[in-house]
């Protein structure tokens, strides 16, 4: 067994998670694997973007049963500066996933912004798995909204979910 670091090493994997897809979860667990502890932080503000469509609570709830099994993982919402939250959970890295080049484009500004006020905390990118490449919370979304099947792009209760929360 190797020793305990000292410091362990701590990342952030930050998100919106409206809801968690197996994107997410291939993205997290191979965080997992890299850090000594992997904080799946989610976004909690409602002055962001468009309101979501499932609740901070559920969005928990989704991601902490889909990465159970995972012992060094934990979630947890969030309502400040990405870069302040990260600080304050002892955390020097921010993992993200990558898809495609619109994602590189909204990333690399984001890391300049987030560089810009903590140069202390690095941002860490994790390529998509080709099988999720095209796979994204909102697609998942307009997919159910017309009766399409989600069942393999997302874990089975969300599925669910998603097949009620869109018939209301
Ligand atoms: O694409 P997402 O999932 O909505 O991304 C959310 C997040 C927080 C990862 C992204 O918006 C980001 O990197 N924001 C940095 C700026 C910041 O700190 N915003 C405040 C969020 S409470």
């Amino acid at each position: 067994m190797p020793p305990e670091p000292e410091h362990p090493h701590i990342a952030v994997c930050p998100g919106s998670y409206d809801p968690i897809t197996f994107g997410h979860v291939d993205v997290i667990t191979r965080a997992a694997e890299i850090f000594d502890e992997v904080i799946v932080g989610v976004v909690n503000a409602s002055v962001r973007k468009s309101r979501s469509l499932f609740s901070a609570e559920e969005r928990v709830e989704f991601i902490a049963s889909a990465t159970g099994h995972l012992p060094n993982v934990r979630v947890d919402t969030f309502d400040i500066l990405l870069v302040d939250y990260a600080r304050r959970m002892g955390a020097k890295a921010i993992v993200k996933g990558l898809r495609a080049i619109s994602d590189f484009e909204y990333e690399l500004e984001m890391n300049q912004l987030n560089r810009h006020l903590a140069d202390d905390i690095e941002s860490v990118y994790l390529m998509a798995s080709p099988q999720y490449s095209f796979l994204s919370s909102s697609g998942v979304k307009e997919i159910a909204t017309f009766g399409g099947d989600v069942s393999d792009l997302v874990p089975d209760e969300v599925a669910r979910r998603l097949k009620e929360a869109l018939a209301r």
